[in-house]
């Protein structure tokens, strides 16, 4: 074959090796995606041994057979050990320093302050803002939730699209003095407004390893208190047709078809209280890949104080998604879709929260648990029917108030008093929500109730200042489940502090803490926990503060079996530990700094709550 033929051929070269025949790569990786990257790289060398053997042409044309050489064996690659996800990193001391404090061999870097650009403009440089439409492109204020979530046809360990949740403005980098919303100007609404919601921000990892906002990219997309967003389910005739804005942003979670759950913790918009009430205290719907429907309140899921929302998913893909409600105190939720989840199409999905049962825990006292359905008509759901109010603050028992539930939107609008008739239990404020990998477990922060007067099983102690993680499992591990099991995982607290009364001191092993807020327990099985103690605050102990108990707020390991605390990473002064995400292979996790008060994250300049990157430096799993 002369080079012209050779030449003549390429251009078909391509289409003739693109058909994939029996035994092809493609054939393979059909009946098993999995297998493509083994495949890809495993097949790589083999295919330059035939071509060794081909036959070449003289001049004139005549074949010239060629006898390929005798190859040289090449050694055996020491196989590449896989990654290691033991949590063997060593504990970071307590302490009051005005930084994050992260392991030996971690690094640290800030990825998103408040006030930088989210869509295209200037972002905040030390003055205020010249308008609200200005802040309506900056990153909102107090970052809490996130999720991370994949590109489509893109490596996730390198690049993908962050979530984030903004509770509440940095009010002091856009205006002076403190906010009213019974005085604020239009203006002022609106740059109030405008920190609170949600950022989608396009991220990427550099040669360098540090991760940076891509700007620019189409997925860059604020959702603000200005927005608008629509409402379904059984209550959205009860809402407003163009609901304006989503606030109080607190935790958040995701669907198992890649959605963002962002999470309304505020029954009322208390920065521009002329908005109906009703409006607001939802679970809120959005798509950050900007392909499914826009952003949606699901009214299906309960109206009240809304902490984060995670799932548990069977294999035939049915769905609970469990929810929190921090009040002082509220109830423990599930909601259960009528149907099942679709794998394959995505925008089958679009409604999947607006029809299903909601529910309601009550947690008994000999261990057992069950899900009471918040359903017009049953467990006492009616006209006339008697709410017992909060048990749980006096020890005189409050007065019943007769409360209505005509039809199925009165019982999700008034959802707190719903769950109390139905007998769901009163919990010590619950925060965070997980579910293990392999749907065994599912953890629930109770952060404190320094308030609690009377007592039950699944809320032990008056007084309870440093909170507790209590653990339950579904009958059969199975989300449908209307029964449980359940146990106190541990009670948060301090020896140190035996002088302040037994409720105090909790049976931490290891590293102690108070105030469990975030919770997450990462695909590989690993429990984290997020602090969020008041600051500043007392201890329990006169003349110490909480901060000199605990240090400042943190992040720690808690390893599900042995209960064996480690103290992960620090928080710099005044803020609150919150928000955890993470690339796929675990290499990257991604931590937020919720209301810092010092001098951080930038020396010199006002505080500002931010989201960190917190890596090893060679680039193994984070926990190593
Ligand atoms: Fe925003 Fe309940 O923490
Ligand atoms: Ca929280
Ligand atoms: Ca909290």
């Amino acid at each position: 074959m002369s080079h012209l033929t050779d030449e003549a051929r390429a251009p078909f070269r391509g289409e003739t090796d693109a058909v994939p025949g029996p035994g092809s790569l493609e054939a393979i990786v059909a009946e098993n995606p999995t297998r493509r990257t083994l495949l890809r790289n495993g097949l790589f060398g083999l295919s330059v041994i035939p071509a060794m053997a081909l036959a070449a042409c003289d001049d004139d044309g005549s074949p010239v057979v060629t006898v390929p050489p005798t190859p040289t064996p090449t050694p055996t690659p020491t196989p590449t050990p896989p990654p290691s996800f033991a949590a063997s990193f060593a504990a970071v001391a307590a302490n009051q320093d005005d930084r994050v404090t992260v392991p030996n061999g971690y690094t640290v870097d800030v990825l998103l302050k408040a006030g930088d650009s989210v869509e295209a403009g200037a972002p905040y440089s030390g003055s205020f803002p010249a308008s609200p439409a200005v802040a309506e492109k900056w990153a909102g204020g107090n970052h809490d939730g996130m999720e991370y979530f994949a590109i489509p046809g893109v490596d996730a360990n390198s690049r993908g699209l962050l979530a984030i949740n903004f509770e509440y403005p940095d009010f002091h980098i856009l205006m002076n003095g403190s906010y009213n919303a019974s005085t604020a100007t239009p203006d002022q609404k609106a740059l109030a407004l405008s920190a609170v919601g949600i950022g989608v921000v396009e991220i990427a990892k550099g040669s360098d390893g540090k991760w940076t906002v891509q700007a620019g990219s189409t997925y860059n997309r604020r959702y603000t208190g200005n927005s608008s967003y629509r409402a379904a389910g059984p209550a959205a005739g009860l809402l407003s047709g163009s609901i304006k804005g989503m606030l109080n942003n607190c935790a958040s979670g995701r669907t198992p078809w890649n959605t963002y759950l962002t999470c309304e913790e505020t029954t009322d918009n208390y920065f521009d209280p002329t908005q109906p009430a009703n409006n607001y205290g939802w679970v809120v719907e959005i798509d950050p890949l900007g392909q499914l429907a826009q952003p949606t309140k699901r009214t299906a899921m309960g109206r009240f104080d809304h902490e984060n929302v995670a799932f548990m998913s069977s294999a035939d893909r049915r769905v609970a998604f469990y929810m929190g409600d921090d009040s002082t105190p509220g109830c423990i939720y599930k909601f259960v879709p009528d149907r099942p989840w679709s794998d394959t199409n995505r925008a089958a999905n679009t409604d999947l929260l607006d029809y299903g049962t909601l529910y309601v825990a009550r947690f008994n006292g000999d261990g057992t648990g069950e899900w009471r359905a918040l359903v017009v008509g049953q467990n006492g759901l009616t006209a006339g029917a008697q709410d017992p109010g909060n048990p749980s603050q006096s020890t005189t028992p409050p007065a019943p108030v007769t409360v209505d539930f005509n039809n199925q939107a009165e019982v999700l609008i008034n959802c707190k008093s719903a769950a109390r008739v139905a007998g769901g239990t009163v919990m010590d404020r619950p925060e965070w929500i997980t579910v293990a990998p392999d749907n065994k477990a599912v953890f629930v922060a109770l952060t404190n109730n320094s308030g609690r007067r009377v007592t039950d099983p699944a809320n032990p102690r008056i007084r309870n200042l440093h909170g507790h993680i209590l653990k339950f499992s579904e009958e059969g591990d199975s989300p449908t489940a209307t029964k449980f099991s359940w146990e106190i995982f541990l009670m948060a607290g301090d020896p140190a502090l035996a002088a302040g009364g037994d409720n105090l001191v909790g049976n931490i092993d290891g590293d102690t803490f108070s105030s469990p807020d975030g919770i997450r327990i990462d695909p590989q099985g690993r429990l984290w926990v997020q602090t969020d103690h008041s600051v500043p605050g007392n201890s329990g102990v006169s003349g110490t503060t909480i901060d000199q108990a605990f240090g400042h707020n943190a992040m720690f390991y808690v390893d599900q079996v042995s209960k064996k605390s480690k103290r992960f990473l620090v928080g710099p002064l005044g803020c609150e530990i919150t928000g955890l995400a993470y690339t796929p292979d675990l290499t990257t996790f991604f931590v937020n700094i919720q209301h810092p008060t010092g001098n951080w994250p930038v020396a010199g300049e006002a505080p500002r709550s931010s989201t960190v990157v917190v890596r090893r430096t060679d680039n193994q799993p984070v926990g190593n």
